[in-house]
């Protein structure tokens, strides 16, 4: 807890300007209670070296006003990978975390609630892995990064959204074992020639959606453009107009600017867009991710006052987890 939390005159100028920002998505009466821990945090990164990394699942308040580094899986672990910060704050899920540890291994690496997880992190376990190599012998494993540093361990390389496709192309194979997500292998495979064999993990916020949902609110409002993370089950990408992971979907509005966009992801992620991008209208299904939304600024500013809860990793684990990462990261 925040010894002072008051939104004094000094904390309302010190954050104006991330107000000015983020005020078409915060509303002013939420304002004094973010800004004194806003302040706080940005103090305390300087005075221990530490950066935040956030995922483009935080909320508007941590992810355009406290965060270093923001992105899409893949470029939180780019970034992470680069960081010379001693210590990394990653406002994210546990599997991030565990990525951004993995890639520097003798830093110190915070996640503010250890219980951010995720449903496809759970859905699979190394001896999963293990019992599918017998029954696939030879057959490579592709792991996308929302899993385990124990599952990544016993695969053969990590992927992530923005690059499931062409990781799967890389190893010039007939057949892949993709994991764990069952709709992103099913998307991945719609993609390429390469078999895939998939798991039947799903993520909790991306199945929720529907395509008669979807076809609800596009017969609802004129010109609208939807576009969707591919967790979401094959009946809703079907739907959609444009297909990416969260940086892409991001990217797409940002350079097409359409009308009207419907983000058939986590909720936050239409908050953060729209912040940048003030020309376009929001149409907001919101689906939250429980996980996600455990990170808080209350959480972060703890956890970099009291330098934990940190994330260790085996270090056996962690050699054979960092490998499968760092091949994905080396396909560039
Ligand atoms: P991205 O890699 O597309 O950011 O997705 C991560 C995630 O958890 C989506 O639910
Ligand atoms: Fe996991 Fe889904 Fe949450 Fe992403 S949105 S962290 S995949 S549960």
């Amino acid at each position: 807890m925040l010894a002072n939390p008051d939104y004094t005159p000094e904390v309302a100028a010190a954050t104006a300007p991330y107000y000015d920002h983020v005020k078409n998505v915060i509303p002013a009466v939420e304002w004094p209670v973010h800004a004194p821990y806003i302040a706080a945090i940005n103090a305390l990164k300087k005075e221990r070296n530490a950066v935040v990394l956030a995922h483009n699942y935080m909320t508007p308040e941590i992810f355009h006003c406290v965060a270093d580094i923001t992105g899409d899986s893949l470029a939180l672990a780019r970034r992470a990978a680069e960081t010379d910060a001693d210590i990394i704050v990653l406002a994210g899920v546990h599997f991030m975390a565990e990525t951004a540890k993995l890639l520097n291994p003798g830093k110190t690496v915070l996640i503010p609630d250890m219980r951010a997880g995720c449903s496809l992190a759970e859905s699979i376990t190394a001896e999963d892995i293990r019992k599918l190599r017998k029954k696939h012998p030879g057959v490579p494993v592709v792991t996308y990064v929302n899993t385990s540093a124990d599952v990544k361990a016993e695969s053969d390389i990590c992927c992530t959204s923005g690059n499931a496709v062409a990781i799967v192309e890389s190893l010039d194979c007939e057949e892949v074992i993709f994991l764990p997500d069952e709709y992103l292998a099913n998307y991945v495979a719609q993609q390429t020639d390469v078999k895939i064999i998939t798991w039947k993990g799903h993520c909790e916020v991306h199945e929720r959606f529907t395509p008669q949902e979807l076809e609800d609110y596009r017969s609802s409002y004129d010109e609208l453009t939807i576009i969707a993370h591919p967790e979401c089950p094959p009946d809703v990408l079907a739907v959609a107009d444009f297909v990416g992971s969260t940086a892409q979907m991001s990217r797409y509005v940002e350079t097409w600017r359409p009308k009207r966009v419907l983000m058939v992801t986590e909720c936050s992620m239409s908050d953060n867009v729209a912040a940048d991008v003030r020309d376009v209208e929001f149409i907001r299904p919101c689906n939250l991710c429980p996980h996600m939304k455990r990170i808080t600024l209350a959480r972060i500013y703890e956890s970099l006052e009291n330098l934990e809860p940190r994330v260790e990793i085996d270090p056996q684990v962690a050699e054979k987890a960092r490998r499968a990462v760092e091949r994905m990261l080396e396909h560039g």
